[in-house]
């Protein structure tokens, strides 16, 4: 694999519109598969304005949304060959180099947003960012970014009790975790791009689907999903991973300015994450297009006990120095 990114940088385009100062501006193409005014595409938009600003318009940030660059299938390929400098995938689509990373597809691992928060600042998480498998193939991870508790949602009925999930078909992200979960449940699963995903669920090419209050209502979920249940049964987080020899290669106060703009779109990130979320789902709510089960606590708990077996499953593949780590966290 290539690090071609150093060289698609020095390359780069004239930034249209700017003055001679702009004309060798370092490009870091930016690719993501939500929407612009999703949590990401705003803090990733937020990164791109710190970067310009930090730096004196010496970096360009180019951020593209919707999968418009690439999709689900694509974007780490064209990280790892520096087709695009920067990537923030929901993590679980990392299993393709790391199957750890499905340790956020754990069902009940995090008992709060706060357990969440703590995790992306645990060294578990630095080793996780820094892991071999990434840095072999030319990437690292260089923050963590929230996004929030997963809901599942389904045209059949309402999902109270594990039983009600049976024979149902749902989409899922990627990896043999997610797979696991909805088998646990006596359910089917697909793997489906993002970018697919509301056709697919429009078409009835699966039931249902599981994801943040955020990510539905920035895709309109509503329109063609009739019931969801609050389960928050396992967390949807995302980070950011760059091309390795793109990244050292970066003058060094270049990078130290654009570290800094990473941090404080990070700061804003985890603030917008969780205060866009319940304005999803009020968003979600308020549309009286969804019918909403909330799960009582005795209710999550037979959730939780159905899903045993995923760990009894995967809890070797994860390892259990992460499992446990992030369990004793709290
Ligand atoms: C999904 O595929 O549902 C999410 O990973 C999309 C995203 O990037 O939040």
């Amino acid at each position: 694999c290539g690090g071609g990114g150093e060289k698609k940088a020095a390359d780069s385009k004239p930034v249209e519109g700017g003055g001679e100062k702009q004309k060798d501006a370092i490009v870091i193409k930016f690719s993501h598969v939500t929407s612009a005014d999703s949590v990401k595409g705003k803090a990733a938009q937020k990164f791109a304005d710190l970067a310009a600003e930090k730096t004196g318009g010496k970096v360009k940030v180019e951020v593209y949304p919707s999968s418009q660059l690439y999709g689900d299938k694509e974007e780490l390929d064209a990280l790892v060959s520096g087709n695009v400098q920067m990537i923030a995938p929901s993590v679980t689509k990392m299993v393709k180099l790391d199957p750890r990373w499905q340790y956020v597809d754990m069902p009940f691992l995090f008992k709060d947003r706060k357990h969440s928060l703590k995790f992306f600042q645990s060294d578990l998480a630095k080793q996780l960012l820094n892991g071999e498998q990434l840095v072999g193939n030319d990437i690292m991870g260089l923050a963590f970014w929230e996004n929030g508790f997963k809901q599942f949602t389904n045209n059949k009925k309402p999902l109270k009790t594990p039983a009600d999930f049976k024979g149902l078909k749902f989409r899922a992200q990627a990896g043999k975790v997610l797979e696991g979960q909805f088998k646990a449940l006596d359910a089917g699963s697909a793997t489906i791009p993002f970018g697919d995903t509301y056709a697919a669920l429009q078409q009835g090419t699966v039931d249902g689907q599981e994801n943040t209050y955020n990510n539905m209502d920035t895709q309109k979920y509503q329109e063609v999903q009739k019931y969801m249940t609050v389960s928050n049964h396992g967390r949807l987080d995302y980070a950011i991973f760059v091309n390795k020899p793109f990244w050292d290669g970066m003058p060094e106060d270049v990078r130290t300015k654009v570290e800094e703009a990473l941090k404080e779109a990070t700061e804003y990130e985890w603030k917008l994450a969780a205060e866009d979320n319940d304005k999803s789902y009020e968003n979600l709510k308020n549309s009286g297009k969804m019918q909403i089960t909330e799960l009582t606590d005795a209710e999550r708990a037979e959730l939780e006990k159905a899903l045993q077996p995923v760990y009894e499953e995967f809890k070797s593949v994860i390892t259990p120095e992460l499992i446990d780590g992030i369990k004793n966290l709290k």
